[in-house]
């Protein structure tokens, strides 16, 4: 049985929070973040939306895209970091706002790579046929954790969400190797110290630009298939020279990079959803092409995805 993705949604917070709207709070500017990191822009969610807002909005529009009726899912489940309380799960209160009677409902948490992660908990659900449609969301509002008095760490994050419904597809489509993974002798290196992200942000670098690499490279090599076979390379959106040295170690050319970082930041957990919708509306993401998914976390986790995209 072969397992995919049916149909993708998103929400983006309307307010955009530019680097030159943050040299104004703090002492930092457009030029360090952007050769630094590659962001120039990211999006916040106001007062009145929390996580499972962006979460209950994008879960509306996969579902859609996918053709399903909230009460064919089976199981959902929302990877974040940000969730409006420590319980119920905002799984749970998308179930409810949904209507999705019939599905179980759990938050699954595995920092920035918890969409990886969800994503290959469903398939193993759906591949032994005990579900069928499953939603997998990642969601996160990180600027209620953001300390706004750290330029280190204030100016990487944004706010979003990307959903997808996962289900079976034809012979060949869908899923074609997996890789996850943890190392929690790293769990000081990124967490959360009270209510704010705390992080030795070398030691992360490092540890990404190793991870991402050798992840991406053990997907390709599980699925039989070599670089050449890669159309597009999706990784976590953290920073742009994490992500280009991915793309290196890999061998692959310039333009099989997709890029979302510049314009949301780093969304955590929803990072690769919302890269993987852009994607597609941009037509980067065509019937058989294979596409390599490669996140990185707190934990620290990783995992990586080897995927033939198509129903
Ligand atoms: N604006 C201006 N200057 C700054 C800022 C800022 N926002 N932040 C730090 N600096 C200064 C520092 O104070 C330091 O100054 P000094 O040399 O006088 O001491 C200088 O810039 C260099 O700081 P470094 O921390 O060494 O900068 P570096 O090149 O390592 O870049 C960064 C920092 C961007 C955080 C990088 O280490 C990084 O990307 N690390 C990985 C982070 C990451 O991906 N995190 C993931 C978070 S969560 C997740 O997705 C799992």
């Amino acid at each position: 049985m072969s397992v995919g993705i049916l149909g993708i949604g998103r929400y983006v917070p309307d307010r955009v929070l530019t680097n030159f709207d943050l040299e104004k709070m703090m002492d930092t500017s457009d030029e360090w973040i952007r050769t630094r990191t590659g962001i120039e822009e990211r999006r916040i969610a106001d007062d009145n939306t929390d996580t499972s807002d962006m979460a209950y909005h994008a879960s509306v529009e996969a579902l859609e895209d996918a053709g399903l009726s909230a009460e064919d899912i089976d199981l959902i489940i929302v990877a974040t970091v940000t969730p409006d309380m420590a319980f119920p799960s905002v799984a749970c209160l998308i179930q409810d706002r949904l209507g999705a009677k019939r599905a179980a409902a759990m938050d699954l948490g595995a920092a920035c790579a918890g969409f990886m992660y969800g994503m290959i908990v469903a398939q193993q659900f759906i591949e032994n046929k005990v579900y069928k449609n499953i939603l997998v969301v990642g969601s996160e509002k990180l600027s209620k954790i953001t300390n706004w008095e750290d330029r280190s760490t204030a100016v990487l994050f944004g706010d979003g969400a990307g959903a997808v419904v996962m289900g079976p597809v034809s012979e060949g489509k869908g899923i074609l190797s997996f890789e996850l993974g943890a190392d929690g002798s790293g769990a000081k290196d990124l967490y959360q110290d009270g209510p704010y992200i705390a992080m030795n942000g070398r030691e992360v670098f490092k540890f990404a630009v190793r991870q991402m690499g050798e992840s991406a490279v053990n997907v390709i090599n599980k699925a039989g298939l070599t670089k050449d076979d890669i159309d597009l390379l999706i990784p976590h959106q953290a920073n742009i020279r994490i992500m280009e040295a991915s793309r290196e170690r890999l061998g692959l050319e310039e333009d099989k990079l997709y890029k979302t970082v510049h314009k949301y930041g780093n969304t955590s957990s929803s990072s690769i959803p919302l890269a993987l919708y852009d994607a597609r509306k941009e037509g980067k993401m065509k019937d058989g092409d294979v596409v390599v998914l490669v996140g990185f976390g707190g934990g620290l986790t990783w995992g990586a995805v080897a995927l033939r995209w198509g129903k």
